[in-house]
């Protein structure tokens, strides 16, 4: 970068020139946003023609698995390319051994078969973790106290496949557990699923940004202590590259960065040293500071969701996992 020298004029340079109205500003604007970089997560419940709103995230329920086939159905209206789906499971079936997860005709399966059935043009994103037909609320299956790695793995693969089977676009492995991607990714060729794509969670934190998912699934009562050994310290860094590399390796098409907003340093480093599909999670969390402050009054709604948002597109993400992705696209379709 030159820099003056002692007979330029002052100011050197004046950056206000190319402020000073909006048709300067939108030419030379660096970052866009669309539509098309939204993932829309939805919860899912059973029933019919109903919706259960969840206190902790304003503006959001859980929906019936025909009211998510017609949040999909507005999803493509609204130009949303996917969305991603999160089972609200009863109590009674959640187990220590987790089997409603790969039942084939489970809330989830059947959600995504019918999503398939109507709208057939949206990609549907599943979840691979066992935390919501777990017994203890964790993400893997725990004996004495232990989430154990690689019968979790077992037990993923077998969620993995019914999904794929059920006919999910995008599978997305949230649990943290080490070589499921590897393992999941070989199970779909054997099984002739070539094509199904996996998002990982490459870079999951043990965050507390998490806590309104967790009553949104019903998993906060049930989960026993934390998670932090198996999702990343939120202190580390080069760990986080090194979990995105090896799941790259194993045969992940797109990764995930999650949290998302006080994690976009990680986006950047990401997305510069691998330069595959970046995708970031804005959590129930940020979602749920946001809404509160709007609510209060104390930030202006519209303008702060669409400047997060813009701030994942100039981190380095592909796309951003929101839960104001409806809200969001139906302003930009107002041409906000
Ligand atoms: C669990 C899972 C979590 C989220 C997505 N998948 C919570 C957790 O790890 O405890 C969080 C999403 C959010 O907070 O919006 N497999």
């Amino acid at each position: 970068m030159p820099t003056p020298g002692p007979s330029a004029p002052f100011p050197a340079t004046r950056f206000r020139r190319l402020r000073r109205t909006e048709a300067l500003r939108r030419l030379v604007r660096e970052t866009s946003l669309s539509p098309a970089d939204l993932i829309w997560p939805v919860f899912v419940m059973e029933g019919e023609d109903a919706e259960t709103p969840i206190p902790s995230m304003p503006g959001v329920a859980r929906l019936t698995i025909d009211r998510v086939v017609g949040a999909a159905r507005e999803a493509v209206e609204l130009g949303i390319p996917a969305i991603c789906l999160f089972p609200y499971i009863e109590p009674e079936l959640k187990t220590e051994g987790c089997e409603e997860a790969w039942n084939p005709d489970n809330l989830s399966n059947r959600a995504v078969r019918a999503i398939k059935a109507a709208v057939p043009e949206i990609a549907v994103m599943t979840d691979v973790a066992l935390d919501p037909y777990n017994a203890n609320g964790h993400d893997g299956i725990v004996k004495d106290g232990v989430v154990l790695n690689d019968e979790t793995v077992e037990a993923l693969v077998k969620m993995a496949l019914a999904q794929a089977e059920a006919g999910a676009d995008i599978l997305g492995p949230s649990d943290m557990m080490d070589g499921r991607i590897g393992a999941i990714r070989r199970a779909l060729e054997a099984a002739g699923h070539k094509d199904v794509t996996i998002m990982s969670y490459a870079a999951k934190y043990a965050s507390a940004f998490y806590g309104p998912f967790r009553d949104a699934v019903g998993a906060s009562g049930a989960l026993k202590g934390d998670k932090k050994t198996y999702q990343i310290d939120p202190a580390n860094s080069d760990e986080a590259l090194r979990c995105v590399a090896r799941d790259i390796a194993e045969g992940a098409d797109m990764v995930m960065v999650k949290p998302g907003m006080p994690y976009l340093d990680m986006v950047a480093r990401v997305r510069e040293a691998f330069a595959v599909p970046t995708f970031a999670y804005q959590v129930s969390g940020e979602y749920a500071m946001l809404m509160a402050a709007a609510q209060n009054g104390w930030l202006d709604g519209e303008k702060v969701m669409m400047e997060s948002l813009l701030a994942f597109k100039r981190a380095g993400c592909d796309g951003i996992l929101t839960y104001f992705a409806p809200r969001a696209a139906r302003l930009m379709a107002r041409g906000g």
